[in-house]
Order: structure tokens, then sequence, then C-alpha cells
């Protein structure tokens, strides 16, 4: 072994071997000698390294993590180091209600403890569905010890008569056919469960691939680990490396803190413009980045990230799924193709021990088909817009999925191209939105724009995905499958629709879309990155000064709690008080007796 080894006191021996204070030492030692453990080992300068299991029956996303946990422990155990597998609340994207979202900041809380008040040294996060990689990442980053993400993966490709049917897109595409009256219920939900083939978190572009390409760009897995499908060999092979790398990591005190820096982050906001990445990420990485202690603004995504060319054919915008994508190489030949073009920082540290330059030189794309060169896009400028005006201080919208049908439709008159001036439909929420969409006294055409409020993360409570609103069934049959739409909650990263959205700050607590009225003109303008109410400011002012914020009503503690304490989702959508607790594994908690 190498001298990173010897003479290292880990921080679980303070529970563990302690012999200042024998009374303490022996009851913590006892406990766990009971299990799987022996004292001898317990005692014997091992690091013990925590599995945060965010797979179970209720996370079906994640459920591949129970069968690999033994080759996560088989990993930690051939590199020396004690595996101690834990369960993290679970956060399931399609079973939590009212949104999964909301459980975000409670399941990094309760990392957050466990990992602060255990007798832990490193940790492997396993990662998979949306809400899920980011928990953990804020977690680890809010305790810094040494941490490694571990992805579930994808499931398998899914297909229905004979063409791909990815996670969550197909919803978008068979709820038109059925307004459309082209596909019965049953069709319906034989044509969406066909997406769901095996084991996995969804096979698209959506938030969880997503998101678990946004940890490998930060550098906080090994190579190649976001892509690799659930059920393949290869994601047996990443568990078991991946426990063996933590354990070194662990000696060679490689922390959050080491990976999670302002290069890191904008690597990751490059890397999702070149996937055509889940517009879920902005607010993620934000949490993260603030409960690093790194500096990072909405502002930054568009900055840094707009010019970024659309490299990864998959849906949502475009045309294959997770199989395809990981056979092309993954996000490692994403990043070799960005490092190529000089938009990579190649010396950010990564968990490999290497810096990411490292890591991915010489790994570029193995089907350009699937994977583009930088030179031979899907297209130019597929980062986000970030937009303001008196509607909002800021709002995102995806470019990467403005089809052409979008553009010429709304963005495309001559002279005026990029600029859209519409009348405002307001929605207070989606229960309004679904009795009201399709009333002909609203009379909704294509010079119409779709909005919808109270629906952020105070207002829902946790911020609903629900901003990709259907045009009414009228314009659907009549060819117009998306609309510009509008509001202060997100959308799913599966949705092909080109929202604006995470509009911050929300309606209810007084911003700006608080006021619009059905009727205002409105105009958006792409060039500015802007997006106004046309409404006379005497008026405006007005409305304000008569408003008053619609009452909240809780139906758990947690609901209450989370309304109390939760930021804006420019901010991240955290716990605004958690964000000052930074680093917190450098204090030892007190003895427990
Ligand atoms: Fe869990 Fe998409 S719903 S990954
Ligand atoms: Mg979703």
């Amino acid at each position: 072994m190498s001298d990173t080894r010897a003479n290292k006191r880990f921080r679980s021996q303070e529970w563990f071997d302690n012999p200042n204070n024998p009374g303490m030492t022996a009851l913590y030692v006892e406990r766990y000698q009971n299990q799987e453990y022996t004292r001898d080992e317990l005692q014997a300068e091992k690091p013990i390294i925590g599995i945060a299991n965010s797979g179970s029956d209720i996370a079906p996303c994640n459920k591949i993590h129970v069968f690999l946990m033994d080759r996560i422990k088989a990993g930690i155990r051939e590199a020396g180091g004690i595996p101690m597998e834990f369960p993290v609340h679970p956060i399931q994207e399609t079973g939590k209600r009212p949104t999964a979202a909301l459980d975000r900041n409670l399941s990094y809380l309760g990392l957050v403890e466990v990992l602060h008040g255990y007798p832990l040294d490193g940790v492997v996060l396993t990662t998979g569905c949306d809400k899920t990689t980011p928990a953990m990442l804020m977690g680890a980053a809010t305790v810094d010890i040494p941490a490694i993400a571990l992805n579930g993966g994808p499931m398998l490709d899914g297909w229905w008569k004979g063409k791909r049917a990815g996670s969550g897109t197909i919803v978008w595409e068979s709820r038109r056919l059925l307004s459309e009256g082209k596909i019965d219920y049953e069709e319906f939900m034989s044509r969406v469960c066909s997406s769901a083939p095996s084991l996995g978190h969804c096979n698209t572009m959506g938030t969880a691939s997503t998101m678990n390409a946004m940890a490998e760009a930060l550098g906080m897995s090994l190579t190649g680990n976001s892509a690799i499908p659930a059920p393949f060999r290869e994601r047996m092979a990443m568990a078991y490396q991946t426990g063996k790398r933590i354990v070194e990591m662990v000696y060679e005190d490689l922390k959050p803190s080491d990976i999670l820096t302002r290069e890191a982050f904008e690597n990751a906001i490059v890397v999702n413009g070149a996937i055509g990445g889940s517009t879920n990420a902005p607010p993620h990485l934000q949490a993260v980045a603030r409960h690093a202690g790194v500096e990072l603004d909405v502002k930054d995504w568009e900055t840094i990230g707009f010019d970024v060319p659309l490299l990864v054919n998959m849906q949502p915008a475009g045309e294959y799924l997770g199989e395809s994508f990981f056979r092309a190489g993954g996000v490692p030949a994403v990043m070799e193709e960005l490092r190529k073009a000089g938009r990579i920082h190649e010396g950010a540290m990564t968990a490999t021990g290497k810096t990411m330059g490292e890591n991915v030189t010489g790994l570029g794309s193995q089907d350009t088909d699937v994977i583009k060169t930088y030179d031979a896009p899907m297209r130019q400028n597929a980062g986000f817009k970030v937009l303001s005006g008196n509607l909002f201080d800021s709002a995102l919208m995806k470019t990467s999925v403005i089809s052409a049908d979008f553009q010429k439709r709304f963005l495309s008159e001559p002279g005026r191209e990029g600029i859209l001036e519409a009348r405002a439909i307001v929605f207070e929420g989606p229960e309004d939105y679904h009795d009201r969409i399709n009333d002909p006294d609203l009379k909704i055409d294509e010079h119409c724009i779709l909005f919808i409020r109270n629906v952020g993360c105070v207002g829902y409570p946790g911020s609903a995905e629900v901003v990709n609103m259907q045009p009414p069934d009228a314009l659907i049959k009549q060819g117009i499958n998306h609309m510009p739409t509008v509001g202060d909650g997100r959308q799913s990263g599966t949705s092909e629709s080109p929202s604006i959205l995470n509009a911050s700050p929300e309606a209810v607590v007084g911003g700006g879309l608080a006021y619009l009225q059905t009727g205002d003109m409105v105009r958006l303008d792409l060039n500015a990155s802007t997006m106004n109410a046309l409404v006379e400011d005497a008026e405006w002012e007005k409305r304000k000064a008569d408003w008053t914020a619609p009452e909240l009503v809780h139906q758990t503690p947690w609901q209450e709690i989370y309304r109390k304490h939760v930021g804006q989702l420019s901010d991240g959508g955290c716990l605004e008080l958690a964000t000052a607790y930074q680093k917190v594994a450098r204090v030892l908690p007190r003895d427990n007796h």
C-alpha cells in the first residue's frame, strides 16, 4: 500500500477506538459488533464507508441499488474499508405527491444528519431518479467528507411498434394523440408502459440522466458512471470500482470541497448545453453550489452555457435513448468533444484523483449519429436563455427543444425574429388549467401565451412540473402541438416544450406573475432576454398595492417547515438557513451518553 495509508487516524475511530473514553468506546463497539462486524475490525484502523441506499420498493427508479449493494461492498472490502449501508429518505418522482421536489431538501437534511452524526469516513452516494442526485450531492457538500456518486443507470430503451418509446416524452406525445381522438385510453396506457421495460431511471435525457451527467461533469463520480444502463454488466463493475475508489479517496483525503469548485460548475453548465439537459439542472446545481460555498448565479447559465452546441441526439431534444448514448461513449465522449474545442476546464480535480482533462482525453464519440462532434452539432446555441422583466427577475427557456414549427409560428415574424407579442391567458394552478383550457370563452388561439402561477416552491409547495401546458384540444386538432407557456413552477426534463419556467420570485411571495391578468398583452424578446407585461406602470403599481397573498394550506408538518424556510428556484430552492452550515464534518458531534 502507498504511504498515504501509514498512520492515518480516521474520524470513525473517535467512536470505535478512543482509549481516552473507554466507556463510550465500549458502548459504540458492542452494538455494531453484534452484526456483521467484529470488534477487531471496528478497531482496526480501517475506514468505515457509508453507502447511502436510495433504492427501495417505493423508489423503483433507484431500486437497482438494492442489487448493486453487494458489489459496492465487495469493492470497499477489497480496498480495505468497512462498508455500512444505510437508507435515505425515498424520493420517487412519479410516486410522491404533491411533488417529489418537496422531498429533496428533506432527504438532504436526513443525509447531513447521518453523515455528521455516525462513525463514517467516506460515503458512496447512490443516485438515479431526478431529485435523489442533487439531494445527495447537497448533503455531501454540506458535510464535506470524501464522497463519490454511483448512478443506478437508465432503464433499457423502451419500444412501441418498432419505434423508440422514451420515458416521459412518450407521455407528452400520447396525451396529444388522446386529445386528438387518435388513440383510446387502453392504447394510451400501453404506449406509456412500453417506455419502462426494466429497472432503472428514465431512459431519456430527462432530469435523471441530466443530473447524473452533472454529477459526472462536476467530477463527483468515476469516469463513465452516469450513462451505463441499469441492467448491464458494466453497471455491476462500476459499483465495484466505485466501492474500491472511495476507500482510496478517504486515504487521500479527497473531499467534495476539493472537487466542487467554480470551474467544476462551469464545466457542468457547458455539458448541460451539449447534452440538451433538463431545465431542472439550474436550480439543483445552484443548490449544490450554495451548500459547497461556491458562487454561482442563474444568469451564468446563459453567459457560460447559451452558445454551447447540442451534441447529443437523445430524446426529448433528439431521437435516441440511453442504450445508444452509452454505446456512443456517454458523458466522457461529450466532454472529450468539448475539451478538444476548448470548452472545458481541464484542470478540475475529480473523484478519480485525476483531472477532468486526464479522465476524458482520448474518449471521443464512438457513434457520431448519437454523439455529434463539436464542429458538426445537431444545432448551435443549445443552452438556456435566462429572461427577466416586470413579470419575474429570472426565468429559464430551454432553446434546444424549440422546434422548427414553434420557431416559425411564434418567433419568426419578418423583421421581428425572436420577438413575440401575445395575449395572456392566466391559470391559477394545474386544477384551474384542466378545468378551463378547453373553455371556448377564453378564445385561445395562436396569438395567446399560457401562464400558470402559484406552483413554485412556496406555492405548491415544492414547485410542480406543470408549466408544459398542452394547448386546447381544438388547436391540437389544427396541428398546433406547442404554445408558448410561462410559469413559476418547473416542467419535466423529458418534456419537449420550450416553456419559460422556474420564474422567480414566484407569484405567492409577490413576484410579478401575481399581477398579470388574462387579456394583458405580453412581450417576449429573446434577443434581449426579456419578457414584460405591456401594462401601464400606474396600473401595474395599483395592482401590486391591491394584491393580497393567497392563504397557504399545509397538509403535513414538513410542508409548513419547508414553506417557512425555502428560497426561490433561482437560488436553488434551498432551505435558506441550511446554506450557513458548511463543512460540518470539521466539528465532531458530542458523545451520546
Ligand atoms: Fe425517476 Fe424519471 S421518474 S428517473
Ligand atoms: Mg418529473
